[in-house]
């Protein structure tokens, strides 16, 4: 049952039935995270003090720059995961390679891997606009006993069995779903408790914001360009608010929250988008479905995509289920 203002620990607690083949694993894992997440907000608060913000000298697989804090998230959540041996491997935006975890007596006998964007939105550090983090939850397929492999990790979105992001933001939040709707929790700083702020989130019916870097406008596709002309008609209930952070996490929680659509389409410079499929989009788009929306690469279900790479992207439309609808019919004329 779920119980508005219970902690995350008694909410783990009274919803065991969440977690299948329940052995308690999931639940470690999710309390790992919920404590990664407070080291990192710890340090994310205090950023305009310490020498914490720009960049580390660093670039990293995706050929970004890494900022001090990407690099600093990574770690930690890289280092609260393996210290208690609850995952098989992790795979992050940040390192190249997946990592491997042995586990106790080596056993490599831990059935889940995590995928992650330990820091989204990093050019909005030094700025003091939100950022935040997003992991993916996935049971393993290669045969428990055996070191981690390359398969575990390229799963489609549809097989995850968790997902879920924080925003550090004007309040720190912990939102995720194990495939029974979506919670989010609230971080009280003070306690160093999460509590069950936001219940069985959902998109709101009415939907009004389009969010979209429209700087890169010329280079969209036919499609895009016409839904984006349709977003600022002046008919029925258009034009709508257009509202950009440049943080994923923090775009896509405020559009389930007052209803909207965020979209990173492929532009000539990325013909496959920006947005990593595995890191950000199967992630969000677990959400996003679980909370009555949708989420497509323009033509179809992100989640039913089948990875090929570790660091794939993909074109990216999720929020609002009629909205992205919408966007898809602009794109099947003109893809
Ligand atoms: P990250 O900081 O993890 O690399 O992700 C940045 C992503 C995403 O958070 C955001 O929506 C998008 O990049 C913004 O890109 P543009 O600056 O090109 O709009
Ligand atoms: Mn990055
Ligand atoms: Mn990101
Ligand atoms: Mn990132």
């Amino acid at each position: 049952m779920v119980k508005k203002n219970q902690t995350l620990g008694e909410f783990i607690i009274e919803n065991q039935a969440e977690f299948p083949f329940s052995s308690g694993e999931l639940s470690r894992l999710i309390n790992s995270i919920r404590l990664a997440a407070k080291v990192v907000n710890h340090e994310v608060n205090k950023a305009g003090l310490v020498d914490i913000t720009g960049a580390a000298g660093e670039t990293n697989v995706q050929g970004e720059d890494q900022q001090k804090l990407d690099v600093y998230a990574n770690e930690k959540f890289i280092q609260t995961l393996t210290n208690r041996e609850i995952v098989c491997g992790i795979a992050s935006e940040e390192s190249e390679d997946f990592i491997t975890i042995s586990g106790q007596n080596n056993d490599h006998k831990n059935k889940y891997v995590v995928l992650m964007d330990p820091l989204d939105g990093s050019s909005n550090i030094d700025v003091n606009v939100s950022v935040g983090t997003i992991f993916s939850i996935y049971r393993r397929i290669s045969p428990i006993g055996t070191p981690v492999q390359m398969e575990d990790f390229l799963q489609p979105g549809n097989k995850q069995v968790a997902a879920g992001y924080i925003v550090y933001g004007t309040s720190t939040m912990l939102v995720y779903t194990t495939g029974h709707g979506v919670n989010g929790f609230t971080l009280n700083p003070a306690l160093g408790s999460w509590y069950l702020s936001h219940p069985d989130m959902k998109f709101p019916e009415k939907a009004s914001i389009y969010s979209v870097n429209e700087g890169n406008y010329v280079h969209f596709p036919k499609g895009v360009k016409n839904y984006i002309k349709y977003c600022q008609e002046e008919k029925e209930d258009r034009p709508y608010t257009s509202r950009y952070i440049g943080s994923l996490v923090s775009d896509f929680h405020r559009n389930m929250i007052k209803g909207g659509i965020y979209f990173y389409p492929t532009t000539s410079h990325a013909p496959q988008g920006k947005l990593r499929l595995l890191y950000e989009c199967n992630p969000m788009a677990f959400i996003a479905e679980q909370a009555g929306g949708k989420a497509s690469n323009g033509f179809s279900r992100v989640m039913d995509v089948e990875p090929t790479e570790l660091h794939q992207r993909v074109p990216f439309f999720c929020g609002n289920k009629e909205m992205v609808e919408k966007v898809e019919e602009f794109m099947a004329k003109n893809p």
